[in-house]
């Protein structure tokens, strides 16, 4: 692979991070895990990181992130995720992403972070309140990438400027220390196909930070509460389209065919084609006994693998191992570059 800015060779390799900090929801299933797993038979290393450092640049109760963490492990692995295939594991076990993360800090520019519109977001008018951790948060997942020499990541369109960023940083070192040692990373942005929306509100994403649990299907929902959510959903009061162009103003009706199409392996197209002309009446039924078919066996084997913590942390700690070996070269080599003695 030749990178955009010197023509430096880097082997392809996929890296992504998620945050384990809250309950498991159909967005990060059909959005993140699934889209992982399906990744992973084309031939090209995969790493997966639970970033339970990002996480705590917010408050998180220690035994909460404990069980999201345990929690998200089994997640992935209940949706196919293969360890010994994929690297998964979670980001405080591997050091170098932290050290990485200074050597970025000192790359990255306060203006640069200023202007990061999660960062304005999140730490609002309070600005002096927010940790410094918070600010830094675009740094440490550089880090995250960077440390691999990955050379693709898959995230959500909220992730665009980071990984803008990301690049921005690659650029700086690479040019600052005369090397082409980083890679400049592509960003795989989900498209909005994939794009999970919330139930209540067709153009704002399903969150788990969502205050309506109405908002969101929980990949710990049994079937009852699936379907209500469901038949609760908003919607307008027109049939479906038969073509695709017919959902562009209607937010609501667009989520919810999407989230039929996702479910079912079928485009759009191909669903609309079967079902155009149906009110919601009938499709929201389809559409609640195709998500509780679907999600209903991952969420029974998340919660059988939640009952041995034992093999979910020797599993992430085979990750953690095997993503060190990729990762201390890299760290060792930047280290020489930029001038540490060892
Ligand atoms: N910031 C990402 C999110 O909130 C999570 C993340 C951390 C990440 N490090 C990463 C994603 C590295 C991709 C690559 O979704």
């Amino acid at each position: 692979m030749t990178d955009a800015a010197g023509g430096a060779e880097f082997t392809p390799r996929v890296f992504s991070g998620i945050q384990p900090s809250g309950n498991l929801h159909l967005g990060n299933y059909l959005g993140a895990l699934k889209r992982f797993v399906e990744a992973q038979n084309n031939g090209i290393e995969s790493i997966y990181c639970m970033v339970d450092l990002h996480a705590i640049t917010v408050w998180q109760d220690p035994a909460d992130l404990r069980n999201a963490t345990r929690e998200l492990a089994a997640g992935f692995i209940a949706a196919g995720l293969e360890p010994q295939k994929s690297i998964l594991f979670n980001q405080s076990q591997v050091a170098e992403h932290t050290q990485l993360a200074w050597i970025f800090n000192c790359v990255a520019r306060m203006g640069w972070m200023q202007r990061m519109t999660q960062w304005k977001d999140k730490a609002g008018k309070n600005q002096q309140n927010a940790s410094l951790g918070l600010f830094a948060y675009p740094s440490l997942m550089a880090a995250d990438i960077l440390v691999y020499h990955a050379t693709h990541v898959p995230v959500g369109e909220d992730q665009k400027q980071h990984l803008e960023l990301t690049r921005d940083i690659a650029i700086k070192f690479n040019h600052d220390y005369g090397v082409e040692f980083f890679p400049i990373t592509e960003p795989v942005i989900e498209g909005a196909a994939t794009r999970v929306m919330s139930l209540r509100d067709g153009e704002k994403k399903m969150s788990k930070s969502d205050t309506s649990d109405a908002s969101r299907i929980n990949m710990t929902d049994d079937a009852d509460t699936i379907a209500r959510k469901i038949r609760k959903a908003k919607t307008d009061p027109d049939a479906l389209p038969s073509e695709a162009k017919g959902l562009d103003d209607r937010p609501e009706a667009r989520n919810l065919v999407n989230i039929y199409a996702a479910l079912s392996e079928q485009s759009v197209a191909a669903v609309l084609h079967e079902l155009g002309g149906k009110q919601f009446s009938g499709f929201k039924p389809m559409l609640a006994d195709l998500a509780v078919a679907k999600l209903a066996p991952i969420s029974s084997e998340m919660a059988r693998l939640m009952q041995d913590k034992a093999e979910i942390d020797r599993i992430l700690q085979d990750g953690a191992a095997r993503a060190r070996a990729i990762a201390t070269p890299i760290l060792d080599r930047t280290y020489d570059i930029v001038g540490m003695v060892r």
